[in-house]
């Protein structure tokens, strides 16, 4: 049994949060779910903490945050110590988050067209392993830059 995923919302993202929990679990995953439902409305940046700190202190896969344009949720996501958020806007950027990035949370938009669907972004991200050698350097720069 591979270990849950966390996904957090907002109110601007819960359709796209219904979508991907349901995606998911029809796949066999197990998806621990710190989001609001329908007409709650509640601050992005309390999401992504909530989120955050459950994933560094569990032992979880990796985490998907949601809000209206993906970008407030993954700036404050991206300011906790451990974090690699990504925000990708199709399949190849999906694929090189982690390829490349080695995120260990991606970020969608709610109310953002995007030209591939979300699901098979998350999908491309999960089935992707990271490449290390020169981007593990690249990457322990990035986290050198939280000391
Ligand atoms: C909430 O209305 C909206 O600001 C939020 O979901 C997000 O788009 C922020 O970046």
């Amino acid at each position: 049994m591979s270990q849950p995923i966390l996904i957090g919302n907002d109110h601007g993202a819960v359709e796209l949060k219904n979508t991907i929990v349901s995606h998911l679990e029809k796949k066999g995953f197990e998806v621990r779910d710190l989001g609001v439902g329908e007409e709650e409305a509640v601050d992005y940046p309390d999401k992504a903490e909530e989120l955050c700190r459950e994933l560094l202190a569990g032992d979880y896969m990796f985490g998907i945050l949601l809000c209206g344009t993906g970008i407030g949720i993954s700036i404050s996501a991206n300011k906790m110590d451990g974090i690699r958020c990504a925000l990708p806007q199709d399949i190849f950027a999906a694929e090189m988050s982690k390829l490349h990035n080695n995120a260990n949370v991606i970020a969608f938009g709610g109310r953002i067209k995007y030209q591939d669907s979300v699901t098979d972004m998350v999908d491309k991200y999960m089935e992707t392993e990271f490449e290390g050698g020169r981007h593990e350097r690249r990457v322990g720069k990035i986290m050198d830059l939280e000391k």
